[in-house]
């Protein structure tokens, strides 16, 4: 099957890339194009030229499996393809469906007009890669929409409807017949002169002085958490507004090649293949049941963010609860959300009033007939989530699906509470539910591939990075979280002040440092959640008393006012109270302060969460190492530019890795001790 196929409407040629899944400009497609281009030119009975794509979408960008190889540097290239579409003598309109992303853009702009269907979006999402639009997008976007609105669109790579892209200029029309409008864009400009080419035009570019870009820069990184790709695309938008056309795509050439060599693009390609490798299960069939109706039990926090991630995605939702006075608390608080996305933009008013439609408010499990999935948001209690699950098991359809959101808990025993184990499997939503992109889903012993597949397939209808893991404490990403979190009170008593402790992780590009995630979490949740780990410890394990002193003085965090910080609402400060209480603790230790550099902080904070990472991939309870960067990146903001903490250990280097364990091992407790995975050299290799 030819990539790019060629057909003739009136006096319009119409050339189609046709290259499944995504239409990407893999070497044939570029072939194709240029080819089909020049078959064009030479065809007297063509005065005009679209381009479109069949399939699902327009072009999707470049072909990410060839970066840095030798087919992403063979003739034609891209920008061989955009010149000579930006150089052909017949007007070329790209029609555009689906998602015309990254390259596929570029070409698009470098078109003489740009047609779309109102379903259809575009985006430049390179900087999500660690490189920028390096086909001319950073320089001819400001030249359609003027440099604000490129900096934004191009540093955030986020896709744009085609009705925002026709109101910045970036799309000309929205037709409803694709061809049909595309071919007529095309007859109306073969009536006049061919318009100016964008990289050309300098209306928009004019009158931005440096000032401009040096506070662009500022507000960018305050956000981009160290990540190179954002800065260097405002340095091309500036290129764009102050150089000439050709000297300013040289220079965003060759800034796309330096990025394209560096660690963050070769991080972040991992991970954008990690993701969409984390659907792929092989022991679970590929068609699900399907689910028509979702009832969620427990109407707090937890309960009601997922009931709005299902309405959001077009589900008909129950929320259910026992208590009256909580399931109006719940209604309340989802009415309020609502009403703030709204108010925010984030959210249309039409969107939001066909959610809120599809949810229904209910008191007890009484009417639990049609519902296909039921998931269980109730406090985290193994008692209570048993009880909870043998009154679902009595009152739902017999093939209904029994979900529970335990973030921990041992999904077998709530399976044995009831006469359907293999219908129960764990979904843990991430706070809050209707926002966070990650589902974490828990496979146990005892359910049935074909409910995994229910709950991997509905992951996906609600648009969430959807991972499985194995039954275990924490699964994959709280079991590793413990490593982090307890490190941080360690290297309190080790000396180290709380404001170096989260500023090392928030340099390192976490969002927040975990003792600032303390203090949003709760020091008395934390309390609560080492319970059974202080109970279940082994000898040698040792566990800090820091977060204990530190409640016990009324320090619950942010919610009181004073954590490990004092807080004036939102704004924290360094309290000299909690610092005294931290002394007090080192003091009764009698261990002397370490001597340690921001890197060694660095390494013991994120090196453990490699170490146990790779004893889940030996126990099963991770399928994949990319598996559990996924659940970093998206559950606890590690940052994406470092691929996520398997990737990145990999990176520093597992010797390293191993090293560091065992020194860790000797002051905290076998806990610590490298991973034998790691320690099979012949196995480590992820
Ligand atoms: N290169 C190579 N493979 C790609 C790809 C790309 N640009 N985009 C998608 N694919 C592959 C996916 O890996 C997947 O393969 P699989 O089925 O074997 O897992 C398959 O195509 C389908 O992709 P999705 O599962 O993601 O399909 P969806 O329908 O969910 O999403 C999409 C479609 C919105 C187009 C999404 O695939 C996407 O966002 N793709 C990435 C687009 C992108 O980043 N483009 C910019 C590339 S960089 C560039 O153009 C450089 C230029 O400036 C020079």
């Amino acid at each position: 099957m030819s990539a790019v196929l060629y057909e003739r409407n009136g006096s319009c040629a119409i050339i189609r890339v046709n290259h499944p899944p995504v239409n990407v400009l893999s070497h044939a497609v570029r072939a194709g194009i240029v080819g089909m281009l020049e078959r064009a030119i030479a065809d007297p009975k063509v005065d005009g030229i679209v381009l479109a794509a069949t399939g699902r979408t327009f072009i999707a960008g470049a072909d990410i499996t060839e970066f840095n190889k030798p087919a992403s540097f063979s003739e034609p290239t891209i920008w061989n393809v955009i010149k000579a579409v930006e150089d052909c003598r017949k007007p070329v309109v790209a029609a555009i469906h689906g998602t015309a992303l990254g390259g596929g853009l570029e070409i698009a702009m470098a078109c003489h007009a740009r047609v779309a269907v109102a379903s259809a979006k575009v985006g430049l999402p390179e900087v999500q890669l660690g490189i920028l639009p390096g086909a001319g997008g950073t320089q001819r976007t400001p030249r359609l929409t003027g440099p604000e609105f490129a900096i934004d669109f191009i540093t955030k790579g986020n896709p744009i409807t085609a009705h925002d892209a026709l109101k910045v200029g970036l799309v000309d029309e929205i037709v409803d017949d694709l061809i049909l409008g595309a071919v007529a864009r095309a007859e109306a400009i073969t009536n006049g002169p061919l318009p100016t080419k964008v990289i050309d035009r300098q209306d928009r570019v004019s009158g931005y002085d440096a000032d401009f870009f040096r506070t662009a820069k500022t507000k960018v990184a305050a956000i981009s958490r160290g990540a190179e790709a954002p800065l260097a695309i405002i340095e091309c938008i500036k290129a764009a507004c102050t150089l000439p056309p050709l000297e300013g795509l040289a220079f965003e050439k060759a800034e796309v090649q330096r990025l394209l060599a560096g660690q963050d693009h070769a991080a972040l390609k991992h991970y954008f293949f990690a993701e969409r490798e984390a659907r792929k299960i092989d022991s679970i069939p590929e068609a699900a049941q399907p689910v028509r109706k979702i009832a969620v039990i427990g109407a707090g926090t937890m309960g009601s963010g997922i009931a709005m991630a299902c309405a959001n995605a077009g589900f008909p939702v129950s929320l259910i609860d026992i208590d009256e006075a909580n399931l109006s608390r719940g209604r309340a608080s989802i009415d309020k959300n609502y009403a703030v996305s709204v108010s925010r933009g984030s959210s249309s008013q039409a969107k939001v009033d066909a959610a809120i439609a599809l949810i229904e408010y209910q008191v007890g499990y009484g009417k639990l007939q049609g519902v296909d999935l039921v998931i269980e948001a109730v406090y985290e209690d193994l008692e209570l989530k048993k009880r909870v699950f043998a009154q679902l098991d009595a009152a739902a359809d017999p093939d209904a699906i029994l979900a529970t959101n335990t973030s921990s808990l041992d999904i077998d025993a709530i399976a044995r509470a009831t006469n359907r184990p293999e219908k129960v499997v764990g979904m843990h939503f991430f706070a809050p539910a209707n926002v966070m992109r990650l589902l974490e889903n828990v496979r146990g012993s005892l359910v049935a591939p074909e409910t995994v597949a229910v709950a991997m397939a509905v992951g996906r209808a609600l648009g969430k990075v959807t991972v499985l893991a194995g039954n275990c404490d924490g699964f994959i990403g709280n079991r590793m979280v413990r490593f982090y979190m307890d490190t941080a009170d360690f290297l309190l008593e080790a000396g180290i002040s709380p404001g170096r402790i989260d500023k090392v992780a928030t340099d390192f590009g976490m969002p927040i440092g975990p003792l600032t995630m303390w203090d949003m979490v709760g020091l008395d949740t934390g309390v609560l959640l080492r319970k059974p780990r202080r109970a279940a410890a082994v000898p040698g394990d040792r566990m800090s008393p820091i977060l204990e002193r530190m409640v016990a003085a009324g320090r619950l965090g942010q919610k009181v006012g004073r954590g490990f910080y004092a807080y004036d609402g939102r704004e924290k400060r360094v309290d000299p109270e909690a610092l005294a209480l931290i002394a007090d603790v080192v003091r009764e230790r009698g261990a002397e302060p370490m001597e340690l550099s921001d890197e060694d902080i660095r390494d013991r904070l994120f090196m453990p969460l490699v170490n146990e990472g790779a004893n889940e991939l030996l126990d099963g309870t991770a399928l994949r190492a990319g598996d559990i960067d996924v659940v970093w990146v998206n559950g606890y903001g590690f940052p994406a530019h470092k691929g996520g903490p398997m990737w990145w250990g990999h990176s520093v280097g597992l010797d390293r890795i191993v090293a560091l364990a065992a020194r860790l091992a000797q002051e905290n407790g076998p806990r610590w001790a490298p991973s034998p995975l790691l320690l099979d050299r012949s196995r480590s290799a992820w």
